[in-house]
């Protein structure tokens, strides 16, 4: 089969590789026909995270079940499915507690695991004619409809970014008449953004410097801020106006690191500063507000930035967390609790996530669409790559 392959720092290839197969009778085997290119992949890319050469990259795919093994129950052979980012057993102590990212069982010495990612796990990645998807009652979630109908990219965003952002609303608590600042204006933060719309947020800020993403924000009827025009805290604040007597509470109520560990430094943005985020989003945040940090950290960076460590730690403004008294939530979406959910307000036609695709190209394309995404050019926001032609 096709597969999008990692070949060296900046170089994808697409190469002929072993086909996937079921390997366990509680495996299936999907047919891919989307597969969008994520952040996450990104920090791959760049040579930060430890990717192996060879590794098969794409955690988003949609498609249809070509295979099952004997245990499978629930899909079978002609189904459409979604397959979500972390692969979960979907019966460990942590999957019952809905803790799937944390599955005890997918991960051989660790726990929670993911397709194509390097250190989550063995799985071959999604961008590829084919998949093997493990414990596939659990993880082939079914949708309606036909591949390329006219929600295939709504759907797609099922398998990462909408639930994703979703997880980030929960992270940071949005509830009706929040107000809400998401930095990061890629796919995830732009449907953060979308998610604390659709819970009924009052006011949502989006912050970034790339002129399409902010255009999207703007599209998606929140309210873009660009890191360009300076210090984001402070114009916010200027935009925010709080009634007479409430002036000390002139930021957000809850706040999003859409980002994550590769931010840019405001002051110098042609380098990165792992602290800035996270020190924009303490200043700014209210006293007794929320934070979410959806944005990967990761715990092994090949060539941290002067702020940062190779262990991923960094330097924060505790102080001023604990003397706001802010709750902070951290970490990877546990699609087991959203993915239905979502699904289900996608075929009811109150979200449509895919807003935020903006390239789709054959799997062919894709040395050319991760150079393009990487350098945040030509507006690739959201590609998406069709292994079978679309
Ligand atoms: N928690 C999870 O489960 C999960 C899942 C998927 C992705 N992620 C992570 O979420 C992050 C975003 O993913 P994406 O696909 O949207 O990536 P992306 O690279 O498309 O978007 C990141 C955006 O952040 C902007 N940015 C950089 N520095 C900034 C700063 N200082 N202030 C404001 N904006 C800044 C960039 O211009 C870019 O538009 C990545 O770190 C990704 O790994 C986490
Ligand atoms: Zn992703
Ligand atoms: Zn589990």
């Amino acid at each position: 089969m096709k597969a999008v392959v990692y070949e060296e720092v900046r170089r994808v290839g697409v190469h002929d590789v072993a086909d996937a197969a079921v390997e366990e009778p509680s495996d299936a085997l999907v047919r891919v026909t989307s597969s969008a290119i994520c952040g996450t992949d990104l920090h791959m890319y760049d040579g930060r995270t430890g990717a192996e050469p060879g590794l098969v990259l794409g955690h988003e795919p949609i498609g249809v079940v070509e295979e099952t093994g004997a245990a499978v129950d629930l899909v079978r052979r002609g189904d459409r499915v979604v397959i979500p980012t972390h692969l979960y057993c979907g019966v460990c102590v942590n999957c019952a507690r809905g803790y799937s990212a944390a599955c005890m069982r997918v991960r051989p010495g660790g726990f929670g695991a993911a397709y194509g990612y390097a250190g989550m796990g063995p799985y071959r990645g999604a961008q590829a004619e084919l998949l093997r998807v493990p414990y596939a009652d659990a993880n082939c979630v079914r949708l309606p409809g036909e591949p390329g109908d006219d929600r295939e990219d709504d759907f797609l965003m099922l398998a990462d970014a909408f639930v994703t952002g979703w997880h980030a609303t929960e992270l940071a608590g949005v509830g009706p008449a929040d107000t809400v600042a998401v930095f990061g204006a890629g796919t995830i933060g732009l449907l953060a953004a979308y998610s604390a719309r659709l819970r009924g947020a009052a006011e949502v800020y989006v912050v970034d410097h790339v002129p399409e993403r902010l255009a999207l924000a703007e599209r998606i009827d929140t309210i873009p801020v660009d890191l360009r025009d300076g210090d984001p805290v402070e114009r916010i604040k200027e935009l925010r106006r709080p009634p007479a007597g409430e002036e000390g509470l002139d930021g957000v109520r809850c706040g999003i690191d859409a980002v994550g560990f590769q931010a840019v430094d405001r002051a110098d943005p042609s380098r990165e500063n792992p602290r800035q985020v996270v020190s924009d989003l303490a200043r700014l945040v209210n006293p007794t507000g929320r934070l979410g940090i959806a944005g990967v950290y990761a715990e092994k960076d090949l060539s941290p930035a002067p702020t940062g460590n190779a262990d991923g730690s960094i330097d924060v403004p505790w102080a001023t967390l604990f003397g706001k008294g802010v709750r902070v939530g951290f970490g990877r979406t546990h699609d087991r609790r959203y993915t239905v959910p979502l699904r289900d307000l996608v075929i009811s036609g109150r979200a449509r996530p895919g807003v935020v695709v903006t390239h789709h190209a054959p799997l062919d394309d894709a040395p050319d669409l991760y150079r393009r995404f990487d350098q945040r050019a030509d507006g690739v926001v959201k590609a998406v790559l069709h292994p079978r032609g679309r």
